[in-house]
């Protein structure tokens, strides 16, 4: 235990209120950030845990012109869908705030206004991408292109998602603005940077010198920033939404969201303790830890210190930022366009009281030192075998039986054996493995100790029998259910960091009214006479039928993304900006099976819920039908109305966000993405055929 600190001030990265959490977020930052806020709370240590949503940037400004509302609703409507789901699963933040929030406002306002009053930024001007239909400025996010270094055709400005590099837009291979799908052109601008190879020598020095000890992961990382050559980094950005930068003449510049963001731990904080938070940035006895998803390492272990560093004033720099690599999800990566995720507010909901197995599951497949997958079946076989068949089943066992032979009071050890010593002697020995790896950021092994708890305590009552034995030995069996119950309330302490939901409960069966980290270890933890509850189920099994729903929704999820994909909605951070490549060459047979023909769409209205998707009724000459189409990126529902379009009319029906679509309309994708609806050169019958 790190007992030269008096503090421990831990964050956890401030999610984008553009959508909601996923369990790739939760396995990544916060259930890894919670167990150890929980687990150093419980060692009686100053914690004080920060977080909130970070609302500014272009994340959210994409978010509010495809949903065609304002950024401030984008970040009303996700804040509150983050804060209450996190509270549902049990996140313990002191605080979850937000950077729209004046406080936060002001505090990165002065950040800026310091390190520029004291000559710490370089002011020059660019040449930057605009987009002069849109008369916009292009913030990294907005144009896409190939990636120059894994050639992927739908690298952003500012990252390749399919290769992870961290790029900028004029690396880019044919760029494209995403507001009008044009080239954009080079149009001077002037910024602020941040002089970050000023600060290599030092930052050689405090990270690859000093902090060795750091995940391999992440100090590799900062290795190859750091060997790369640091550039100057551009701390504003033209656009309407953010933190106004604070000097006269920079009307229409913002605070870069990777400047303000990292500010808002510090600004959570004074919200949190106004007059006394000073003392958790400023002193060098508070221990600061950065939970974080591997994204945003070179944020917080270069970028976020140097800022830290020029402006002085005591303030402290992390001592660690455990990041996570990525969990995938059946094997797909996780991906907030294609709804390819499983979202915390929908899981909560759709598994009432079992915030617990979500946590366990998370944590013991986290994606600690490379990807990990996350699949319903495993998540079934790890609550069904492990929560119930393991640990839930002991304690059943323990529990019933006290009840059975002893009234529910915890007997008296009055016949031990060797064997009852060697089992309570193992629990210090599995105390000490889950600090280690707590202490180590090795949260995966933490919670297998702790498991491995309550597979001495099932292997125990196996080994001895006691139904069996009450038949002659009564005494003998108090001896055992005293053992047994020791091991119950050694995991409700045990637990309590990872499962805090079912600790409650233990705690409730066994009448316990806390639990208290040096407790744990010890075989006395219930004294003989205590009244303990009825038993309760921990676990419940999860069904198949459970399962097979989940299963099912992703695979609507994959049919839907595959239907839109050739219906023209491509997301639209994914547009493909090189010509298709030509298909395999089909028969003139197969080409006669398709049934295109002339319609003429007389209803269309926006799908509720969704972005892109318009429900539209034609007319196809023959009959009056419903067609689901991924346009609505394209075309207003009033705008289609009267048109003539073509249809594959004999596509065979699915069911699109529960409506059926009967056939497809044809659309022309150019090579930036942009898609038109082909139709007939002038008005012919509907019902007309075309081959
Ligand atoms: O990657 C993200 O989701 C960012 N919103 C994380 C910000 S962390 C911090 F700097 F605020
Ligand atoms: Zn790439």
């Amino acid at each position: 235990m790190d007992s030269t600190y008096k503090r421990h001030l831990i964050t956890a990265a401030l999610p984008y209120a553009n959508g909601a959490v996923h369990i790739g977020h939760l396995a990544g930052v916060y259930i890894p950030a919670d167990i150890y806020s929980r687990y150093l709370r419980m060692r009686g240590r100053d914690v004080r845990f920060i977080c909130g949503s970070d609302e500014h940037g272009v994340p959210i400004t994409i978010k509010a012109r495809q949903q065609n509302c304002t950024p401030q609703e984008i970040v009303d409507k996700y804040h509150l869908i983050i804060k209450d789901s996190f509270e549902r699963l049990g996140i313990s933040f002191d605080i979850y705030s937000r950077t729209s929030s004046q406080i936060h406002h002001k505090t990165a306002s002065d950040f800026f206004k310091k390190l520029y009053e004291a000559g710490k930024f370089i002011e020059k001007e660019s040449e930057q991408y605009y987009d002069e239909e849109a008369k916009h400025f292009l913030a990294d996010r907005y144009i896409t292109g190939t990636c120059p270094k894994c050639s992927a055709e739908n690298a952003y400005g500012d990252q390749c998602e399919k290769c992870g590099s961290t790029l900028s837009p004029t690396e880019l291979i044919n760029p494209k603005s995403t507001l009008s799908g044009n080239t954009p052109v080079m149009k001077k601008t002037s910024h602020w940077y941040l002089p970050l190879d000023q600060y290599e020598p030092w930052l050689k020095e405090w990270i690859l010198e000093g902090h060795k000890e750091w995940k391999v992961n992440v100090y590799g990382q900062c290795k190859s920033w750091i060997d790369g050559g640091l550039q100057p980094r551009a701390v504003s950005r033209d656009l309407d939404w953010g933190v106004p930068v604070p000097v006269e003449g920079a009307e229409g510049k913002v605070l870069y969201v990777w400047f303000d963001a990292p500010i808002g731990y510090i600004s959570n904080t004074i919200e949190l303790m106004p007059d006394d938070w000073q003392k958790w940035w400023k002193d060098e006895e508070t221990k600061l830890v950065h939970f974080i998803g591997k994204d945003n390492i070179v944020f917080h272990c270069i970028v976020f210190p140097a800022m830290l560093k020029a402006y002085g004033d005591g303030f402290i720099l992390p001592e660690n930022v455990p990041a996570n690599e990525f969990l995938n999800l059946e094997g797909n990566k996780i991906s907030t366009s294609r709804n390819w995720a499983v979202w915390l507010h929908e899981y909560l909901d759709e598994f009432p009281g079992q915030e617990d197995v979500l946590r366990y599951v998370l944590c013991a497949n986290a994606p600690e030192t490379k990807d990990n997958d996350f699949t319903w079946k495993d998540f079934q076989t790890r609550n069904n075998s492990e929560l119930v068949g393991i640990f839930g089943n002991f304690v059943n066992r323990a529990v019933v039986l006290t009840h059975k032979y002893f009234e529910g009071e915890v007997p008296a050890p009055v016949k031990n054996e060797p064997l009852d010593e060697e089992t309570l002697a193992q629990i210090p020995v599995i105390k000490k493995n889950i600090e280690d790896s707590l202490e180590n950021y090795r949260f995966r092994d933490a919670l297998k100790e702790a498991m491995n708890l309550a597979r001495l305590g099932n292997k125990y009552l196996t080994d001895t029998e006691p139904w069996k034995v009450a038949k002659s030995d009564i005494e003998r069996v108090a001896s055992i259910l005293n053992v047994s119950l020791q091991i119950c309330a050694n995991l409700a302490v045990a637990f309590e960091p990872f499962l805090p939901h079912t600790t409650q409960k233990l705690r409730y069966i066994l009448n316990m009214k806390s639990s208290r980290w040096e407790e744990f270890g010890h075989g006395s933890i219930l004294h003989p006479g205590h009244k303990i509850n009825e038993a309760r189920l921990l676990f419940d099994k999860i069904e198949d039928s459970a399962i097979d729903f989940q299963v099912a929704k992703l695979e609507a999820t994959k049919e839907l993304n595959q239907e839109t994909s050739q219906s023209g909605e491509a997301a639209s951070e994914e547009i493909v900006s090189q010509i298709a490549p030509l298909k395999d060459e089909c028969t003139y047979d197969e080409f006669m099976k398709m049934d295109i023909r002339t319609a003429t769409v007389l209803e269309a209205v926006r799908v509720p819920k969704t972005d892109k998707l318009l429900q539209l009724t034609i007319d196809t000459g023959t009959d009056t039908r419903t067609i689901v189409s991924g346009i609505a990126e394209y075309y207003s529902p009033e705008e289609m109305v009267g048109k003539q379009i073509c249809i594959l009319a004999n596509l065979a029906p699915r069911k699109i966000k529960g409506i059926e679509s009967k056939g497809m309309i044809l659309m022309a994708k150019e090579e930036n993405g942009k898609m038109r609806i082909v139709t007939p050169e002038e008005r012919l019958g509907n019902g007309s055929t075309i081959s």
